[in-house]
């Protein structure tokens, strides 16, 4: 049994899933990408240092031979010309105790005096020696006794310096263009969504439009007709068609932008709910209050009684048609409106509470999960308001919330909850 509901859940549960679950692949992945990146440039890097390590030793020990065995001129010609030239570690070679005596690959300003000129390298050296021990070059006359040392030292060359930073920016970079990514792809999922919706609505709208107003004629030649005897026929005909143009109204408003106009929104609610009361169970009553029974409010009617239409039907739902409703509303001094509408139903669990709005959410068998979405863009594209869930329990039921600016002017959280506050004392 439970297993064929599961297999029965239409398929938007596993399209809102995999959009979730392609987001976290995408995340995985360009993380794989960067650690691996990074741990490659880390491997390029301990392999050139290796080798730059083992090219000062090479010129230290030419220098070394050249001294003390071979033709030194020959030798150091290979050394000064070949070795060092062509690659671009900055060395300096200095005496025993660190004197500067040379040094190659490395931008030292031409003007400076011989003696600033050696301060440089001195200090160079210094720096140098914090990076990497010196290479030493050890003078042995012709009975193998030292005489003298030399020293090579050396830092990082230019392209290892870089490359050592290389993951930093790399990593910038990546983070940046998957932020990019994410961005625009949302952005334009959005205005992808929006057009559906916008010419979705329309279009219905516009499709309902001609039959109805046939179905207009047609009620009206039957009323003429003096030989059709069936006037409740003709009621319940009446009630069908209002009841479809008041849709086609509502498709046609959400397809366009709709035209707000100051509307006693007591009058508004307890009026639709006078007539939602009707068609729902005798068991669940709905109770409005208000602090005046004048709240003026730039509304769209056929638009805001959907959204009074959808939070009733879910209210209903969850009490499995039997319980309360309050609907208060407060008008708040500077004009902004607070409308709190509470069930007695079982409450949304705390971490299912955020997921209620988005499209293809719902716990129903027959849900579409558009209801709460659709009322949120009403609410706040349409009339610039708010909505949320202001308290959801097990014991005190569900308080939607709906913040409406009147005469321009929203509330906030905090002072809505004084209003109320004021209100229910
Ligand atoms: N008053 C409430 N109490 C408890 N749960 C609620 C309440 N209102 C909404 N929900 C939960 O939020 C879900 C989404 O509501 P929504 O109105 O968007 O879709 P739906 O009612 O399931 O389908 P439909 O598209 O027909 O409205 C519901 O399935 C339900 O689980
Ligand atoms: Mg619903």
């Amino acid at each position: 049994m439970g297993r064929s509901s599961v297999q029965k859940q239409p398929k938007r549960w596993d399209l809102y899933q995999n959009k979730s679950r392609m987001k976290w692949g995408v995340l995985v992945v360009a993380i794989v990408i960067t650690i691996a990146s990074i741990v490659y440039t880390n491997h390029i890097v301990r392999k050139l240092k290796e080798r730059e390590a083992q090219l000062v030793e090479l010129y230290a020990k030419t220098i070394e031979y050249a001294v003390n065995v071979g033709n030194r001129d020959e030798v150091l010609f290979l050394t000064q010309n070949i070795i060092v030239p062509n690659n671009s570690i900055p060395v300096i070679l200095t005496d025993g105790v660190e004197r500067p005596l040379d040094f190659r690959n490395i931008n030292i300003d031409p003007k400076l005096s011989p003696k600033e000129r050696q301060k440089k390298l001195r200090e160079l050296v210094q720096e140098m020696k914090e990076e990497h021990d010196p290479v030493q070059i050890v003078f042995t006359d012709e009975n193998g006794q030292v005489y003298d040392y030399n020293y090579v030292f050396y830092k990082n060359s230019f392209l290892l310096d870089q490359l050592t930073y290389y993951p930093i920016v790399q990593l910038s970079v990546i983070a940046f263009f998957i932020f990019l990514v994410f961005y625009v792809y949302s952005n334009s999922k959005t205005n992808e969504q929006n057009r559906v919706w916008i010419g979705l609505a329309k279009e219905t709208a516009h499709q309902l439009g001609t039959p109805l107003s046939s179905l207009v004629a047609w009620i009206e030649y039957l009323k003429a007709d003096e030989d059709f005897n069936y006037p409740e026929v003709l009621e319940e005909l009446e009630k069908d068609t209002h009841r479809l143009e008041t849709i086609t109204n509502r498709f046609s408003s959400i397809g366009s932008i709709p035209t707000l106009e100051e509307e006693n929104l007591y009058e508004v609610i307890r009026s639709n709910v006078e007539y939602l009361s009707k068609r729902i169970s005798t068991k669940v009553k709905v109770n409005v209050e208000t602090n005046s029974a004048i709240v003026m409010a730039p509304i769209n009617r056929s638009l805001f009684n959907w959204v009074i239409e959808n939070l009733i039907k879910n209210a209903v739902d969850a009490m499995k048609a039997k319980g309360q409703i309050d609907i208060n509303l407060v008008e708040g001094p500077e004009g902004g409106v607070v409308l709190d509408i509470t069930d007695s139903g079982p409450g949304i669990p705390k971490d299912k509470i955020n997921k209620i709005f988005i499209p293809g959410y719902s716990t129903k068998k027959r849900g579409w999960g558009l209801g709460l979405t659709l009322t949120k863009r009403i609410v706040e594209n349409y009339h610039q308001g708010k909505i949320f869930v202001k308290h959801s329990s097990p014991e005190d039921g569900t308080t939607f919330r709906i913040l409406l600016p009147g005469k321009d002017y929203l509330l906030d959280a905090e002072e809505a909850d004084t209003l109320i506050g004021r209100n229910s004392v």
